[in-house]
């Protein structure tokens, strides 16, 4: 649905985004992560048609950007960060008016379904204006998809949402994968790259690691396997040193921790050494480095090589 070759974008001097490749398949929720400057905004605009990149290629939904720019922007369906509604206009007139401007077919009824799916139904005749900022982003939401994209872009789409209004939202990001549609997210937010993604794409201007969460997470070294009795106990200590290798085995008190590539792998026959031992198993855990493990990995802890263009 989308293929990126070396995308790159200069603002003068400044460089956005560079040699940015990927591929994004139909039914996949594709995350670009990254801190604030990093371009992702930027990288969504040149994939939405909006600007042009000042090197490499792109394809979406069988548009060539840069060739068929209006095909790209008939396709895709886009959340901007500041989605601009008309205050004045109902958010059934607000869909009105996008929808006329796509010769979207059987109007009324798609702006029925949309809003009604948003959670906005009993809200069409109100004005935008007087929404909540996330009933407003709701809105902007079903302006995306009213004209039924197969790509769809979501920048930031759940920032500054309350909790409630952000489940709405995410929720609704599952549903749209189930329709096989491909969509592309931005998001600083790890928590929700990690629920939301099949894949990820850690961004600082060019694409540092992309992977499945659970891919990601193995990239980083110290996964463990966590063995927790209910009393220390040296001889299951030593059960597990005998089985792994003492420089492996480590933890303090009731706790024996193993480091190792594969803790599922190895936790039956840890538990069986440390159980034969007289140990007394109370609780066993896998623990991998977490997702914001591996992005502070990248990204650095401040977030920021921000400006450093
Ligand atoms: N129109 C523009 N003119 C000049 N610089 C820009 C413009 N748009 C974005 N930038 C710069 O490009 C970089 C990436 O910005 P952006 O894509 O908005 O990042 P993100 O969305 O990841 O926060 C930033 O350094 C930003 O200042
Ligand atoms: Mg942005």
């Amino acid at each position: 649905m989308i293929v990126a070759e070396g995308l790159e974008k200069r603002f003068g001097e400044r460089v956005a985004v560079a040699g940015l490749s990927l591929d994004v398949r139909a039914g996949e929720v594709f995350g670009l992560l990254g801190p604030n400057g990093a371009g992702k905004t930027t990288t969504v605009r040149m994939l939405t048609a909006l600007i042009a990149p000042t090197a490499g290629r792109a394809t979406v939904a069988g548009c060539r950007i840069g060739e068929d720019d209006d095909g790209v922007r008939q396709r895709v369906g886009v959340l901007t960060e500041t989605p601009g509604l008309y205050a004045r206009l109902t958010a059934a007139e607000n869909l009105r008016f996008f929808g006329k401007l796509h010769g979207v077919d059987d109007l009324e009824a798609r702006i029925g379904r949309y809003l009604a799916l948003l959670g906005l139904g009993d809200r069409k005749d109100d004005k935008a204006g007087s929404f909540s900022k996330g009933m407003r982003q709701k809105l902007a939401i079903a302006r995306a998809l009213l004209h039924e994209p197969q790509v769809v872009f979501l920048d930031e789409p759940t920032s500054g949402l309350d909790p409630t209004a952000a489940r709405v939202v995410r929720d609704f990001v599952a549903e749209l994968r189930a329709d096989g549609r491909a969509i592309v997210l931005c998001t600083h937010n790890l928590d929700e790259a990690e629920r939301l993604c099949d894949r990820i794409a850690i961004v600082q201007r060019t694409i540092l690691r992309m992977g499945t969460p659970a891919e990601l997470r193995r990239a980083l070294a110290g996964a463990r396997l966590v063995v927790t009795l209910r009393a220390p106990s040296a001889a299951a200590r030593e059960a597990a040193s005998a089985l792994l290798g003492p420089a492996s085995v480590s933890g303090d008190g009731p706790e024996i921790a193993v480091v190792t590539e594969d803790p599922e792998g190895i936790a039956p026959d840890v538990v069986r050494a440390v159980v034969l031992a007289g140990g007394e198993v109370v609780r066993v855990e896998a623990a991998r480095p977490s997702l914001e493990a591996v992005y502070f990995d990248l990204v650095g802890a401040d977030g920021a090589r921000e400006g450093a263009a």
